[in-house]
């Protein structure tokens, strides 16, 4: 595992070294929100030519965005302009090795444009289908407005009452950083019963 440096301590950082530790060249992944295509790119990079990567996002100019960036980087993804809570009508059960969230809304945009507690939750349950056995998926949930904390409260709750011989959820938080930061949230679809392969967790 590679040594933390300060930097790395940015959510997406801490999520991204969570990402790379379980996701192989040649494997499927989703991007549930694309954005400004850095996660897209990112996974990109991790599962090279031979893999395959899908990134959903209901704002065009969000996908353009992820275009730009991935052309910029000679990455390539499918690029669908749909909401994630429809990912399980592009993707078959039991295929994807890593699906991640980043909540929220488009930086620069409207922010009255961002996820929603009822698509979220159908797109995390949709998601866990898609996932394979060993699978992750990943969360970045805010509380910054009262959208985004219904959302978080909403999910958390659904979270919870996984079944835990299926799924293993660990919630993590920033436990002494002021103004609310994000929560990282860790989800992996167990390979039988008594499994729990889950790894990475060093810096937590
Ligand atoms: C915080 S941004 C994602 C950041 C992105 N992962 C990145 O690396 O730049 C959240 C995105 O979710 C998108 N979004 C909101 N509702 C959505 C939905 N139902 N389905 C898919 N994307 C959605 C927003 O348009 C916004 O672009």
């Amino acid at each position: 595992m590679k040594e933390l440096k300060k930097e790395d301590l940015q959510i997406t950082e801490l999520i991204h070294h969570f990402v790379r530790e379980h996701v192989e060249a040649g494997d499927i992944c989703i991007d549930a929100t694309a954005g400004c295509g850095n996660d897209t790119l990112f996974l990109c990079e991790l599962t090279g030519a031979r893999g395959e990567v899908m990134a959903f996002d209901i704002q065009p100019q969000a996908l353009e965005k992820t275009a730009t960036l991935l052309a910029e980087h000679e990455c390539m993804a499918e690029l669908v302009l749909d909401s994630h809570s429809n990912m399980a009508d592009y993707m078959s059960e039991g295929s994807a090795a890593c699906i991640m969230f980043n909540f929220g809304y488009l930086p620069g945009a409207d922010h009255k444009i961002e996820t929603k507690a009822q698509t979220s939750i159908a797109a995390i349950k949709a998601g866990l289908s898609i996932l394979r056995k060993g699978g992750i998926m990943t969360l970045c949930l805010y509380d910054g407005s009262d959208v985004q904390r219904e959302e978080k409260k909403a999910i958390l709750k659904m979270l919870k009452e996984l079944d835990s011989k299926t799924y293993l959820v660990i919630t993590s938080c920033y436990y002494n950083r002021p103004n609310n930061p994000p929560m990282p949230v860790f989800i992996q679809k167990l390979e039988g019963k008594d499994s729990s392969c889950i790894y990475g967790f060093g810096l937590v």
